[in-house]
């Protein structure tokens, strides 16, 4: 897997600032990411993506074993890309597989293969490594707990069930997909479940994230949030950051 682009100058280990954020399906996450990825020059990795190219792996080439997922998930050809304009995609080999992944089906295919111990381990290195040599932002179920537990910013985004299934309709339907709520409802509770149920690494805010609900929250007040946190805590001189590579709003 390709980790991201080498960098010219990369940010000595203890001035990178590292962001965790972590919800549920449908609380925000990954718009509230691209924002203060684009704004703060971070790197950015939405690591459910990874989860659900696997998934997509696993329907396509029948792969149930769990030490053959864990496999193919070291295997797998997967990047993540910024293509500018808060733009981020994600690609197996040269295809682009970010509309395709947001499926459904997909979601609950990663979900499942995502309790399995073997196939969490053989992404971890994955996930650590991304973004080396610059400032980054992650967003997942658990970043803040397992993959970064000591990241510098941990944000915990949560919205109740109603909220995140008609949101998630919503971005369907944006994708000329069919979307029925009942159906998303369902499916998203089921999800929530088993992400938040497994043993191995459960959906949990961490002990020190900041916690916001975003239910009654525009996705701009979401987003000036979480922005006005990141640019906070880039501002802290031990993260080396001048004002000019802040960027401004
Ligand atoms: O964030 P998402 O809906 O794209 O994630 C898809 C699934 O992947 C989610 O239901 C659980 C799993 N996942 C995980 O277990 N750990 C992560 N860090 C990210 C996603």
């Amino acid at each position: 897997m390709e980790t991201h682009l080498t960098q010219p100058n990369p940010i000595p280990k203890g001035n990178r600032l590292i962001v965790a954020v972590d919800g549920p399906a449908g609380a925000g996450k990954g718009a509230v990411c691209r924002a203060a990825a684009t704004e703060c020059h971070l790197a950015y990795l939405e690591t459910g993506a990874i989860y659900r190219a696997l998934g997509l792996l696993a329907l396509q080439e029948q792969i149930e074993h769990p030490e053959a997922l864990a496999q193919r998930a070291v295997t797998m050809p997967f990047s993540y890309r910024a293509l500018g304009a808060g733009r981020f995609r994600a690609f197996l080999g040269t295809e682009d597989v970010t509309d395709a992944l947001r499926t459904e089906a997909i979601g609950q295919a990663a979900s499942r293969i995502a309790a399995l111990p073997a196939v969490r381990t053989a992404l971890l290195a994955f996930q650590r490594r991304y973004g080396d040599g610059q400032h980054v932002i992650l967003d997942g179920r658990d970043v803040g707990t397992v993959v970064w537990p000591d990241a510098d910013l941990k944000i915990y985004l949560t919205a109740s069930l109603e909220e995140r299934a008609k949101r998630r309709v919503r971005e369907l339907q944006e994708l000329g997909k069919n979307a029925s709520f009942p159906e998303i409802y369902a499916a998203m509770a089921e999800r929530d479940q088993r992400d938040a149920g497994r043993a191995d690494a459960p959906l949990k805010p961490a002990t020190d994230a900041i916690q916001l609900d975003t239910t009654r929250l525009t996705l701009t007040q979401s987003v000036d949030y979480v922005v006005g946190l990141v640019k906070s805590s880039l501002k802290r001189t031990d993260f080396a950051c001048t004002e000019s590579a802040i960027g401004s709003r």
